[in-house]
């Protein structure tokens, strides 16, 4: 061994955690909210998307834009503002999935578990779709080696990651309830005078 002075991890995909823990008031708000079913054996979604903009929400939203801004910070982001677009509630029933997919137009997006859900995860899929061209057989799968990684659903946890990940849900252990929401950064993208400049 001992050959190797430094393994370097470039284009790195971060997810980032936080915890909450949801207010009864927030809690019968979700829970008395309403839903559109999408279509059979999907995740439904609540008909208010703009939850951002509602009372019971407010502490909640405060802990993602500041946990945002930490992000921010961590990536080397500049902003002059982050600007939820969109918030709503998802609510599976047993057998119910969510298919791969990301959040076009955002910088940032999110789930969160107000609830005590089943175990059923969360995927995330590698965006670098080159990587599992060949795959050794593994002594054992870790975040280098592997090409899905899952996340255990925990009461009061929050994941932030960037909205192009991919990420799915499989079918549903029971009813399991989640928030999402999208971040926008508003401020300057790109170098001045880069012809790749805009102001958002
Ligand atoms: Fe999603």
């Amino acid at each position: 061994m001992a050959n190797v002075k430094k393994h370097i991890d470039i284009f790195a995909t971060t997810i980032s955690e936080f915890e909450y823990v949801a207010d009864e008031d927030l809690k019968k708000e979700i829970l008395n909210s309403e839903f559109e079913q999408i279509k059979k054996s999907h995740t439904s979604t609540s008909n208010d998307i703009n939850l951002q903009n509602k009372n019971q929400y407010k502490g909640f939203v405060t802990k993602i834009i500041d946990t945002a801004k930490e992000m921010c910070d961590f990536y080397g982001y500049e902003y002059d503002e982050l600007e939820i677009t969109n918030m709503w509630i998802n609510i599976s029933q047993k057998n119910d999935t969510h298919m791969p997919h990301n959040h076009s137009n955002n910088i940032f997006s999110g789930v969160w578990y107000p609830f005590k859900n089943k175990i059923t995860p969360i995927f995330f899929y590698d965006p670098r779709n080159v990587a599992s061209f060949w795959q050794p057989r593994r002594k054992k799968f870790n975040v280098i080696n592997s090409n899905m990684i899952s996340y255990e659903n925990k009461q009061h946890l929050g994941l932030m990651f960037p909205s192009w990940l991919y990420h799915s849900v499989p079918p549903s252990d029971e009813t399991r309830i989640s928030l999402s929401w999208n971040i926008i950064i508003r401020g300057k993208y790109g170098e001045p005078n880069s012809l790749q400049n805009a102001s958002i």
